[in-house]
């Protein structure tokens, strides 16, 4: 693990007008600097380059950050590698420390997972091919299904003897432990026997981005009704489902280079048409996509063609996640299968150019597709077909038009046309579902009072790019619900000198700048119950609270353990929850957090005062507040990472 003093000093001598340089050319315009923006197709730059604070903005398509962010989207690199990558660019030695036990200790497991995977792809795709039932029974099937030789190799396709422990024999005898195996999905262990999880069925390992195996699916080969059709490996520390799609690792260098992704439903989906030569095919695994899966997407393209089966379920299942898409925006096309086929057999049957050719002639935009779908069933119904206008309307608006305003409106053109109302009144529509959707983030979001807020500047007055550059270190308001849950489990708790953690909280908080509204009211919530009972309010207060966002969340916080900001744990290698004797660290290691974010948005202010300001005593008075900030802020950083 990189040292945080070498991470700062990285940071410190990084120029990112240099960097940025690096890739892209860049032009001075003022104090800026300007380009096309690497990551949206333009013509005249929207990408701003400000070096007095380091970050950049893209206007046209949103994405801003440090330069560390731009290494990570540009090269699509974790933060570490950005880091590494910076140090490589300006010869920084890097100081490596050791990582943290909590950190060693996942990391452990998912190596250990990794290996036993290993073990487990190879051992099975080896009884495939060399076992003689492997290859009678799991070969023949295979053949059967039309999957040649390579294929096999291609996806490392295995077959698991129909016998109780033939693998787990083979397992323990390699030292492996029932409980890693278990964990794996591999096998199962009951009182009365430990028994192999995949007895009798073919094997379909799933891959990672770097082509390691976190996980199975298992095939039955006769129907079954009493036993699944497939068992698919359980979520664990290796194996998420929200960061896996099936396919992926074979299929991202085609998905990148034909600037689309094909989404189908089954394994089998994706092996046949992968044979066949379409490779830039992945598949949801029967289930809809995840935020998680379709960011996994994101990253290589923007166009997703969802392939599914022409009856009610497919079509059902395709247009579930076609909001979720829409708010990534995706732009979604759909084909519809004739009814009884799935890619898998069509492709079987007609080939790889019949194939293309029906997608090509098939392909229809997703919205198009729901208005025909609608007004067949609407026939001459004004009702419904003004509840169709409505539907419409409401899925063009999840689209988020500061990242693609051109999307939303060749949409809305299209909609209206095709629906046969006035665009100008469907536009209106549209912007009803849009202000109700802006009007109820501000519900939960800002309530916060009109006090003046001497101590703390406001954070509306923040600029686009600050607020971009805010959020770059706090998303989701981590350290607010870090502060909160310290609150709620330890408020009545001793702390500093002042007497309790809560009678801390409230003299040191100005609960008025937290930015997350229902974490504010929580926190008002406590103060009021604690000044009129004279009492700590227990945690069943809130359990049972009768305003159910306040129940929810804090049954959240509480139930799961609430992490500090997972910046902050991948920057500053932080440990995870401590138990509760250690509190007081806790709590301690809190209140820093919170305070530090508040601190970058005083240096923030402080660096646009100096930027505007020509007095010399007055840049000297902003030159010696900033070095106290900074000053502040390498003592609080000394907080949180010691612990
Ligand atoms: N699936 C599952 N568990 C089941 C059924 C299905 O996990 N009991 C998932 C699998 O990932 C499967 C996908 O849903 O690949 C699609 O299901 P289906 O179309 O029934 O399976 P295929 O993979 O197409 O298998 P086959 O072609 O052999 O019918
Ligand atoms: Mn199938």
């Amino acid at each position: 693990m990189i040292s945080n003093e070498s991470i700062q000093k990285v940071l410190n001598h990084t120029d990112i007008v240099e960097v940025i340089g690096h890739f892209i050319s860049v032009k001075k315009r003022g104090a800026n600097y300007i380009a096309n923006c690497p990551f949206h197709n333009e013509k005249t730059p929207s990408f701003n380059i400000n070096p007095a604070k380091g970050i950049f903005k893209c206007f046209g398509c949103g994405k801003g950050g440090d330069a560390v962010a731009f290494i990570e989207e540009h090269e699509k690199f974790s933060f570490v590698e950005a880091v590494r990558w910076l140090a490589d660019f300006y010869k920084i030695e890097l100081e490596e420390t050791a990582p943290s036990e909590s950190y060693v200790a996942q990391q452990q497991v998912e190596e250990s997972l990794r290996i036993v995977n290993e073990f487990a792809a190879n051992y099975f795709h080896d009884i495939l091919l060399q076992h003689e039932e492997g290859q009678n029974i799991g070969g023949s099937y295979f053949t059967e299904r039309g999957f040649t030789k390579d294929t096999i190799a291609k996806f490392r396709l295995g077959y698991s003897l129909d016998q109780w422990d033939a693998f787990v024999q083979a397992a323990t005898a390699k030292g492996y432990s029932p409980e890693l195996l278990e964990k794996a999905g591999l096998i199962k262990v009951k009182p009365e026997r430990t028994f192999d999880n995949y007895r009798g069925r073919v094997i379909f390992p799933i891959f990672g981005n770097t082509g390691k195996v976190l996980g199975f699916g298992a095939r039955i080969l006769k129907k079954n009704d009493k036993a699944p059709k497939y068992v698919n490996t359980p979520e664990n520390e290796l194996y998420v489902k929200n960061r896996v799609l099936y396919g992926l690792y074979q299929a991202r260098k085609a998905i990148n280079d034909k600037q689309e992704c094909y989404l189908v439903e089954g394994y089998t989906d994706v092996i046949s048409l992968h044979q066949a030569g379409i490779e830039n095919v992945v598949a949801s695994s029967g289930t809809s996509l995840t935020t998680g899966q379709l960011k996994l997407i994101g990253h290589l393209t923007k166009n997703l063609t969802i392939l599914y089966d022409g009856d009610a379920a497919g079509i059902k299942a395709a247009l579930r996640g076609l909001d979720m898409a829409l708010e990534e925006n995706f732009i979604v096309k759909l084909v519809l299968l004739p009814e009884g086929e799935d890619p898998d057999s069509f492709v079987q049957k007609n080939g790889s150019s019949a194939f293309e050719t029906y997608i090509k002639e098939q392909k229809k935009d997703v919205i198009d597709f729901m208005m025909e779908l609608g007004l067949k069933e609407a026939q001459n119904d004004p009702f419904k077909k003004s509840g169709l206008v409505n539907e419409i309307a409401e899925s063009i608006s999840k689209i988020d038009k500061t990242k693609n305003l051109g999307l939303q409106l060749h949409y809305i053109k299209e909609a209206a046309q095709k629906l046969g109302v006035e665009e100008e009144a469907f536009v209106g529509i549209v912007n009803n579902f849009i202000r109700d959707k802006v009007k109820q983030q501000q519900r939960t979001e800002a309530t916060k009072t009109t006090e003046p807020q001497d101590a703390y500047f406001n954070p509306d007055d923040l600029s686009v790019t600050q607020e971009a550059s805010l959020n770059l270190f706090q998303k989701e308001y981590k350290e607010e619900w870090q502060l909160i849950k310290m609150l709620i489990e330890y408020g009545s708790k001793p702390y500093a000198e002042t007497g309790t953690v809560a009678d801390y909280f409230y003299e040191n908080i100005d609960i008025a700048s937290f930015e997350n509204a229902l974490a504010h009211d929580i926190a008002m919530a406590y103060y009021q119950y604690w000044s009129e009972k004279k009492e700590h309010p227990a945690l069943q207060f809130f359990v049972n609270h009768p305003m159910k966002s306040i129940k929810e969340k804090v049954v959240d916080l509480i139930q799961v353990e609430h992490q500090p900001s997972e910046n902050w744990l991948k920057k500053f290698n932080i440990e995870l929850p401590i138990p509760e004797e250690l509190y007081e660290e806790d709590v301690k290691s809190s209140f820093a957090y919170f305070k530090l974010k508040l601190l970058k948005r005083y240096l923030l202010e402080n660096l646009e005062q100096l930027k505007n300001c020509t007095a010399p005593e007055e840049i000297e008075k902003l030159i010696r507040t900033n070095l106290l900030l900074k000053q502040q802020e390498k003592e609080l950083m000394n907080i949180v990472i010691v612990r």
